[in-house]
């Protein structure tokens, strides 16, 4: 029998453009399952700070890939049984997983966990290459964005509200060089293209930005 299709609907963008936000509201809307490509990327991060390895150190790393036993349940990240939900959303995390995410052979190695996802149930996701490399046939693409002021003062009043660390510099610094570090690597670069639905966030709120993807969403499938 052929297995069934399920519908997916990937939203890219750079950080702090309020993806993740925006990406579990729609698929509170529509009924679909959410799955937050960044927090696999964090967690390999956080894992390798905990263990002390380097970036460059792709053997050490693809091994910490093969063990990583991770589960989404209720909003939270799980390795193994403890909750890293709030560990792997600092700043320090962010950065690792994005150099971490350079790699050609750590992204090969990281996809058929997020193939799995869309073999369960209708999927929003989000991410930097979900709808480039890993959903290349999904149903909608959004590329959600904000202008870089807006998404440092998002990030700064998140980091305030989970550790009340970072300034507004030092936050705008990490915001460029992690935009530059997606968008101008080698492999699945951050890259707006003729296949994504445009969507500005930086006057929306997250309820009309998931409105107006609904609302796309809802033409398509007309
Ligand atoms: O979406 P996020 O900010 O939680 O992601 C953290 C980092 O992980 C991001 O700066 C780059 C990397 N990442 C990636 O390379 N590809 C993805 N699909 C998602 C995240």
């Amino acid at each position: 029998m052929k297995a069934k299709r399920y519908k997916i609907i990937a939203i890219d963008g750079p950080s702090s453009s309020g993806k993740g936000t925006v990406a579990k509201l729609v698929a509170n809307k529509l009924g679909f399952s959410y799955l937050d490509s960044g927090a696999i990327y964090r967690s390999l991060g956080l894992l390798s700070i905990r263990q002390n390895i380097k970036s460059t150190d792709i053997v050490a790393l693809l091994a910490i890939v093969k063990q990583m036993c991770l589960t989404f349940k209720d909003s939270k990240v799980y390795l193994d049984k403890e909750d890293i939900t709030k560990q792997i959303r600092s700043e320090a995390v962010g950065m690792v997983a994005s150099s971490l995410g350079r790699d050609k052979l750590i992204r090969e190695a990281l996809l058929e966990f997020q193939h799995k996802f869309a073999d369960l149930d209708d999927l929003v996701t989000d991410g930097r290459d979900m709808a480039s490399v890993i959903f290349p046939n999904a149903d909608l693409k959004v590329f959600l964005t904000a202008s870089v002021e807006e998404r440092a003062k998002r990030r700064y009043n998140q980091l305030q509200q989970l550790t009340k660390s970072g300034t507004m510099e030092a936050i705008l610094d990490d915001i460029l060089t992690r935009d530059k570090q997606d968008s101008e690597r080698v492999y699945a670069p951050l890259k707006l293209t003729d296949s994504y639905k445009l969507l500005d966030s930086t006057h929306l709120t997250t309820g009309e930005c998931a409105a107006q993807i609904v609302s796309w969403y809802n033409e398509r499938a007309r």
